[in-house]
């Protein structure tokens, strides 16, 4: 029989977070208001039309599997001890904004960061910080899905073995084209699943009157593509499957190696 000291087993995380540890925090559920999850609830309530037609069948069914509610706010150790047994992904609550190797270093561990403020009644369009709404409504129904949940732990790990400014750049492209802004094709038409799509009406439904162009995803074309926060996206890729971006992944990581990437 082999057992692990409670201690050994809580050390070993600390060590694994070194980077991480000053940001972590606990969310304190009973702190938030009736107001504060009544406008959980305006938000969800704006988005779910638009999501049942147009978002990802992977985003709906996880949303379903985390039991993600949509007249409360998350109560994100709920939603970990869904999530953990199937695809060992935890939704981790951190204090805010986290620099590089601190966030990469929790990808890697298969911990999400999310943030536990929500933005104000006033704000219900936009918000200059990512806030748990867009954390959890946006990202962590997608770690449901096993191929998706290797891919995002895989990029931490790729990206927390480099400390050059100019590969992780480049490396964040991949980032922003797939968890951030990633489109895919079911069913003869263009569905949402990156974040920043799913969580914004304005991003989702600028792409869905043709506001942007679409291309197949294509690993050199996603790469040559810099992101540009400021404006409504003119470019994004879609996939065809999850396998896809994974396997675009292992091609940079040999890229990497060879000293190619940035050629
Ligand atoms: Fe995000």
């Amino acid at each position: 029989m082999f057992f692990i000291h409670p201690t050994t087993a809580i050390l070993s995380s600390v060590v694994t977070l070194a980077e991480a540890a000053p940001y972590l925090i606990q969310q304190d559920y009973a702190a938030y208001t009736l107001e504060q999850h009544a406008v959980w609830a305006e938000l969800v309530s704006r988005r779910m039309p638009q999501l049942h037609e147009h978002a990802a069948q992977e985003y709906l069914d996880g949303s379903e599997y985390i039991g993600l509610k949509h007249d409360q706010l998350p109560n994100l150790s709920e939603i970990s001890s869904r999530l953990e047994p199937r695809t060992g992904w935890n939704t981790t609550p951190v204090s805010g904004f986290m620099p590089g190797p601190a966030f990469f270093e929790m990808l890697a561990a298969r911990k999400f960061p999310t943030t536990t403020w929500l933005r104000s009644r006033e704000s219900l369009e936009y918000t200059p910080e990512p806030d748990i709404f867009h954390d959890v409504f946006g990202h962590v129904p997608m770690h449901a899905h096993p191929v998706f949940a290797d891919f995002l732990q895989h990029y931490g790990q790729l990206c927390a073995a480099q400390t050059d400014e100019a590969m992780l750049e480049r490396i964040g492209r991949i980032f922003w084209y797939t968890v951030e802004f990633g489109l895919i094709r079911q069913g003869g038409k263009i569905k949402v699943y990156g974040s920043g799509l799913i969580s914004s009406n304005g991003e989702c439904t600028n792409v869905i009157n043709g506001g942007c162009a679409i291309r197949d995803f294509d690993i050199d074309e996603v790469l040559r593509t810099p992101v540009k926060v400021d404006e409504m996206h003119k470019l994004l890729f879609a996939i065809d499957s999850f396998e896809q971006i994974y396997e675009a992944l292992r091609v940079t990581e040999e890229r990497i190696e060879e000293g190619t990437l940035l050629d």
